[in-house]
């Protein structure tokens, strides 16, 4: 071996932490003050409850918070940290990053490259995926990464996509691969397209639910088909304790899934029971965020690592519209089983007020919840 590739640590998630916003609202409860069939939400769309931020509270403090709770968890020392990047598309500034604001809050400040990365909900993903490669390559001469997953999702008022809103942040630590190890080599898949984008000065997105529907298929398709090769799609697939998917909203996973068996050639009946062993049960976080973009995916994976074994494997299948894609393979490590930070779910969780249909009402129309606010 060179002197080189004796230099390269051992990497993966040292530490995770996640935060999500204090006030939450019951999809119920918005159908009811839109005037919808409550079923259209809960069934037609899977979504449950959604994660809303009052108006003295934005993406910088759920970034901070998730990100200082996986530093307290972390054994090791916060001045070893030579890179911050922060994936999200709940940007508070043009110019100035995100990680620039979570950086002052905590502290964070020397030898160290600290950047914001954006590619619609992909954007967590890849700042992850380059602080792997940044370990790995040897630049980071053992230095950790911190990174982070941010982002709040609104919608118009009376916009299809209300239901789905959500927020939540996600951190890493990218040092010792304590928690899991991430396999270097991963299934990337992009096409241009206008499925969902937010022009520049504009508060909400512009989605084309259908486009984005497809698109999104289209790249968990060539993904996994990418990861399978010659190989057997069942062998393949029960190698994973679960499959975890980017989750706009519930039902667009089970359609993918839907998608994914035919493609495998593969029965109802068969891939009813894939969705329900090794699917539907990574989505019980995302069911009571709602969607956090950036964090979806990785709100989904913390769910999932909860107590696996060491060696334990689950895939990642993340999307960003515009559109950008890539499978990751994950492998638990030996604190995967404690999952300490399911806590911070839970705290979360038992701490947030819940809005009725009028105080929701009086939040939007006052102009205080934002989807991009400094
Ligand atoms: N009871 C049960 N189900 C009902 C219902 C009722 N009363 N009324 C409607 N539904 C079902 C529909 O049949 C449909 O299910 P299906 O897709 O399985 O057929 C589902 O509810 C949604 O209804 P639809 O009329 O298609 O919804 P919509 O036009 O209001 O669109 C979204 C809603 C969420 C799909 C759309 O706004 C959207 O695509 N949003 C964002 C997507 C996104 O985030 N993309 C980017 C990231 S990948």
């Amino acid at each position: 071996m060179s002197n080189h590739l004796a230099a390269i640590p051992e990497t993966g998630i040292a530490s995770l932490g996640l935060h999500l916003p204090p006030l939450s609202m019951r999809v119920e409860d918005l159908a009811t003050l839109r005037g919808v069939d409550p079923q259209k939400y809960l069934v037609g769309l899977e979504c449950e409850e959604f994660g809303v931020c009052p108006p003295d509270f934005n993406v910088v403090d759920l970034a901070s918070e998730a990100a200082r709770r996986a530093i307290s968890r972390w054994d090791g020392d916060p001045a070893d940290i030579g890179m911050v990047a922060i994936g999200t598309e709940t940007a508070v500034d043009m110019s100035r990053p995100l990680s620039a604001f979570v950086a002052e809050r905590l502290n964070l400040r020397g030898n160290i490259r600290s950047y914001e990365v954006k590619h619609a909900c992909y954007g967590g993903t890849v700042a992850l995926r380059q602080a792997l490669e940044w370990r790995l390559s040897g630049a980071a001469q053992g230095k950790a990464a911190l990174v982070v997953a941010a982002d709040v999702a609104t919608y118009a008022q009376e916009d299809p996509g209300e239901p789905t809103q959500g927020a939540g942040a996600v951190a890493f630590i990218i040092d010792k691969p304590d928690i899991a190890r991430i396999e270097t080599v991963s299934y990337p898949y992009s096409s241009p397209a206008f499925d969902f984008y937010r022009p520049v000065g504009d508060e909400y997105p512009i989605v084309d639910g259908k486009l984005s529907l497809d698109c999104y298929k289209q790249a968990a398709e060539s993904c996994f088909k990418a990861l399978i090769g010659k190989e057997d799609p069942g062998a393949i697939i029960d190698s994973f304790e679960a499959l975890c998917f980017h989750v706009p909203f519930p039902k667009m996973v089970r359609k993918t899934v839907m998608r994914m068996g035919e493609v495998f050639g593969w029965g109802a009946e068969r891939v009813n029971d894939m969705f329900h062993d090794k699917v539907e049960p990574t989505m019980l976080w995302n069911k009571l965020s709602g969607n956090a973009y950036t964090a979806s995916l990785w709100i989904s994976v913390a769910g999932a690592l909860q107590g696996l074994r060491t060696g334990k494997r689950i895939a990642a299948f993340s999307y960003g519209s515009g559109f950008g894609s890539e499978l990751l393979q994950i492998i638990a490590g030996p604190l995967a089983a404690e999952a300490a930070w399911a806590e911070d779910i839970r705290k979360d969780l038992a701490g947030r007020g819940r809005l009725d249909g009028d105080a929701y009402r009086i939040l939007r129309d006052l102009g205080t919840l934002k989807a991009v606010s400094a």
